[in-house]
């Protein structure tokens, strides 16, 4: 676990994370000589930690990378593809680069930052913005397999058990998630509001029992293909990874 934080542990240190850490540190400072003091090393462990694990690291630049690694995979499932989650634009225009892979974007979020690359696919159609608390605007296996990044960690259950299988309808061949690891900090503060709540990441076993309860098999092959390639690539996921069968 401590090798997977430590991915990215520059990255973007400084940004807003650490700023409210300290003034609010400041402000409480005033009580007690021995309070402060506790505090401000307390505060200190905090933010080398919060340093430490990095943020900003996103399940989205793990699809990025795990492109190659998917094809081995799921080969001719992945002529269609739908990707769903923050950046979508950067995964779709990977995958338009690929040879026999078509592919579109839901960007569940917002789409103010989007560059001109990016307003170019969303103009012709590759990228939507959608709220995925909805359902998808396709018809059942619109695709041959559907790829979810991040965006699940942002749904309550409920919303989750509305969700999930609506990703499943809109698959053929299955559904791959990306989803983060209880303990993970990726969002910058600054960010949150754009996701509604803050992130809620699940264990192992959790995803494992409500994929069990609401009915989800797990594709084995998919998921053997999927290490085997991985380990051959030295490919790392800084997420947890799940292929479902739809
Ligand atoms: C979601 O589905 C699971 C499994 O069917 C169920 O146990 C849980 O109560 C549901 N949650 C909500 C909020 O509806
Ligand atoms: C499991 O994944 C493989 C690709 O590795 C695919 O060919 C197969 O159809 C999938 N099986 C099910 C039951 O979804």
């Amino acid at each position: 676990m401590a090798s997977r934080r430590a991915i990215n542990p520059s990255r973007r240190a400084t940004d807003s994370g650490s700023i409210p850490l300290i003034a609010s540190l400041h402000q409480k400072s005033r009580s007690s000589p021995l309070l402060s003091a506790g505090l401000v090393l307390l505060g200190v462990l905090c933010l080398i930690f919060y340093l430490f694990r990095g943020s900003g690291v996103s399940c989205t630049s793990d699809v990025l990378q795990a492109i190659p690694i998917l094809k081995k995979a799921y080969k001719d499932s992945m002529r269609k593809v739908l990707h769903v989650g923050p950046d979508s634009c950067a995964v779709v225009s990977m995958l338009l680069k690929e040879e026999d892979t078509e592919a579109w974007g839901v960007e569940p979020y917002d789409l103010e930052d989007a560059d001109s690359s990016c307003k170019s696919l969303v103009r012709k159609g590759f990228v939507r913005l959608a709220d995925i608390k909805f359902p998808l605007p396709y018809r059942p296996k619109s695709f041959s397999l559907v790829i979810v990044s991040d965006s699940l960690d942002y749904l309550s259950s409920k919303y989750l058990n509305k969700t999930l299988p609506d990703l499943a309808r809109v698959s053929a061949d299955g559904l791959v998630i990306f989803a983060g690891y209880p303990g993970q900090q990726r969002v910058k503060v600054s960010e949150l509001s754009k996701f509604g709540r803050p992130a809620k990441f699940r264990s192992l076993s959790w995803w494992r029992r409500y994929f069990i309860q609401t009915g989800f098999e797990e594709n084995e092959t998919a998921t053997k293909k999927f290490e085997q390639a991985s380990t051959k690539s030295s490919y790392q996921p800084s997420c947890q990874v799940f292929h479902l069968s739809s």
